[in-house]
Formats: structure tokens, C-alpha cells, sequence
């Protein structure tokens, strides 16, 4: 069963439901994310760092919730914000990210924008395991997006993205199979 965490518009999660993964819940770091609003029928919960003393207790409570879902592998789907060891310890090996870039070139959060700046000439999506590092951990799978002359970051991360909706349910689906 997989948990989804996410903080922003949510097509990557839209891209786990329409593989039809076991997807059993979805939580964010933020009431008003738009990947929210898509979800009707399965548990969701946002847990905003405003409401909790540290980040730890938060990523606690979030953890706690995810179990009580039944949940056992967790994806970060556009989730922006860095996970505790706490949290990590809950489900050990079991957290995937996708980032737009072909780690571990261009880690954090302004991947798209960091590669046109250095002006490569391909761009990337990856997936991987999570680990405590930002944007490390063991990669699962990776493919190349090229930069074409007159990108913005918004074309290139639109491209991204494209990938990153067939790779990463190709990468979920892969790890579940081999656990
Ligand atoms: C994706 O590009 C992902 O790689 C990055 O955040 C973006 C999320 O997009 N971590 P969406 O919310 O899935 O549309």
C-alpha cells in the first residue's frame, strides 16, 4: 500500500492513481495544495508545521497517520519539504522521490531553473530511494529530457514532467514488485 506525499499541483500523484498503483492515502505539508482538491475518494490530511512544535513532532504525527492508513511504501510526488530521520526510521527504505534533474547533478528545490542556468544541454528526470541527504539516496531509474533553444523554465519543466509521469510509476511499480 502506498502513501503519497505531496505540496503542489499533483500531476505526478495523478500519474500513480491513473496506473491504477495501490495508492492509500495522500497527505501534505500544506492544506491549500492543489494535488488535494483531486483526490475524492481515498483518506487525505495536511499537517502544516504551523500546528506542531518542531518539525520532528510534525513529521511524527504525519508518520503516525500514514500507518494508520495501512501504509507501507511512501512516494514524494512534488513534496517540498525535507523529511526527519524520525520519519525515515518509520518506513526504512521504503520512501521514493522524483526529481527533475539527472541526479545527483542539480539537487534541491530549484532544479529546472539551476540547469538552465548552467545551460546543459539535456535535463532529466529521476527517481530514487530517499535517504537523510537532500535529493541522494540510491537511484532506480533515470532518463534524459533534451533543452531545446528558447526553453523557459516553465517549458522545460513541462517536458520534465511529461517523463516524470511514465517514470515514475514505472519505478513504483518496479519496487513493489521486488519487495
Ligand atoms: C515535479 O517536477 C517533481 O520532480 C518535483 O516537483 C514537481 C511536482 O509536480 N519534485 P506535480 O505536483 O507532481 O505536478
Amino acid at each position: 500500500m502506498i502513501g503519497v506525499l505531496v505540496s503542489g499541483t499533483g500531476t505526478n500523484l495523478q500519474a500513480l492513481i491513473e496506473a491504477k498503483l495501490p495508492v492509500r492515502a495522500v497527505a501534505s505539508n500544506k492544506q491549500s495544495a492543489p494535488a488535494l482538491a483531486r483526490i475524492r475518494d481515498l483518506p487525505t490530511a495536511s499537517f502544516e508545521l504551523r500546528d506542531f512544535e518542531s518539525r520532528e513532532q510534525r513529521d511524527a504525527a504525519m508518520g503516525e497517520w500514514l500507518l494508520a492508513q495501512g501504509v507501507e511504501v511512501v512516494v514524494l510526488a512534488g513534496y517540498m519539504h525535507i523529511l526527519t530521520p524520525g520519519f525515515l526510521a518509520l518506513f526504512p527504505q521504503r520512501v521514493l522521490n522524483v526529481h527533475p534533474s539527472l541526479l545527483p547533478g542539480f539537487p534541491g528545490a530549484h532544479a529546472v531553473a539551476d540547469q538552465l542556468a548552467a545551460g546543459v544541454r539535456e535535463a532529466g528526470a529521476t527517481v530514487h530511494v530517499v535517504d537523510e541527504g537532500v535529493d541522494s539516496g540510491p537511484i532506480l531509474l533515470q532518463e534524459r529530457v533534451p533543452v531545446l533553444p528558447g526553453d523557459t523554465e516553465d517549458s522545460l519543466h513541462a517536458r520534465i514532467k511529461e517523463v516524470e509521469h511514465r517514470l515514475l510509476p514505472l519505478a513504483v511499480e518496479e519496487f513493489l514488485c521486488a519487495r
